[in-house]
């Protein structure tokens, strides 16, 4: 392989998981500028018209769409049998989608949801249905198919900062909340995304004989309109000094799907501006 084409992503056909979303959308422009197919899988039909909209303002000139709840298996293996119809191979997947709990305003002013003591056993059946069922049922489907190709593939679990630490609760905190109701960044955040880790590591061995290399990305927050104070502090965790912008995290998604990342297997990626380093 020469150097030049070692980024290349020329005819290959990567899943991306909840694509409609911030980074999904970018992971998939990723893919289409470097000269892949983009298949944008997410629940929210809506989403990703705007997300294709997203796509064709970056003249990304060739992606696909379907509308998928990767929570329900036979909806799953129908997506993959569809889209093994359509382009005849699959050669890599990003398991992107989660629930997103954000620390949201209290609207019980004497039971906040989020804290572990009050936190539902529904919402964390549904971020684990999310954030890891879904992950596990895209590999066993994408990552199977991925598995019969000559040439192999990869698998590209997003994790997140929070998969390699704790969230540091001080940052949540609002003014004028008791100590026991003040709200905090949900388990199951942390769960999900250190279990991404443990998929990845399996999938990396898994089927490794067939080729298909397996990594996880953990990347740091993204500024997104959060609020001042939130940025500040989070910030001021970051040797870097800023969180990321939506768009940094594409080089690294080209890369480790691509010929470049070729003997890059089971590995965790940060890519944090350096926060889980201090
Ligand atoms: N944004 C950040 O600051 C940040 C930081 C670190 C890690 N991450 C991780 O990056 C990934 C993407 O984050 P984001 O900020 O783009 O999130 P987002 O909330 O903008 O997008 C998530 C997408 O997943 C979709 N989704 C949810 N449940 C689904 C289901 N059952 N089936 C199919 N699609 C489903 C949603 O519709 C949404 O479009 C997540 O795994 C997140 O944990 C994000």
């Amino acid at each position: 392989m020469r150097v030049e084409g070692l980024f290349s992503l020329q005819g290959k056909v990567i899943v991306i998981t909840g694509a409609a979303g911030l980074l999904g959308r970018r992971h998939a422009e990723a893919v289409g500028i470097a000269g892949g197919i983009p298949v944008l899988l997410d629940k929210s039909e809506a989403a990703l018209r705007e997300a294709a909209s997203y796509l064709e303002s970056k003249n990304v000139p060739s992606f696909h769409c379907e509308t998928l709840d990767i929570t329900n298996e036979v909806d799953v293996s129908t997506c993959c049998e569809k889209v093994l119809s359509k382009f005849g191979h699959v050669d890599g997947l990003i398991n992107n989608a989660a629930n997103n709990p954000a620390v949201k305003e209290n609207d019980d002013l004497d039971k906040d949801f989020s804290r572990l003591e009050n936190f539902p056993l529904s919402q964390w059946q549904q971020d684990m249905n999310v954030g890891v069922t879904g992950a596990f049922l895209c590999a066993k489907y994408f990552g199977y198919a991925i598995s019969k190709n000559p040439e192999g593939g990869t698998i590209l679990n997003i994790s997140s900062d929070l998969g390699l630490i704790a969230p540091d609760q001080r940052l949540y905190r609002k003014e004028g909340v008791s100590e026991n109701n003040q709200p905090v960044k949900p388990v199951t955040y942390s769960v999900a995304k250190t279990a991404l880790i443990g998929l990845t590591r399996y999938l990396a061995t898994y089927w490794a004989d067939k080729n298909v290399r397996s990594n996880v990305l953990c990347p740091g927050g993204v500024e997104n309109g959060q609020g001042g104070t939130f940025i500040q502090h989070v910030s001021s965790r970051i040797p870097l000094g800023r969180m990321a912008k939506a768009d940094e995290y594409q080089g690294t998604v080209i890369w480790l799907l691509s010929q470049a990342a070729s003997y890059v297997n089971g590995s965790v990626i940060s890519a944090d501006g350096g926060r889980t380093t201090w």
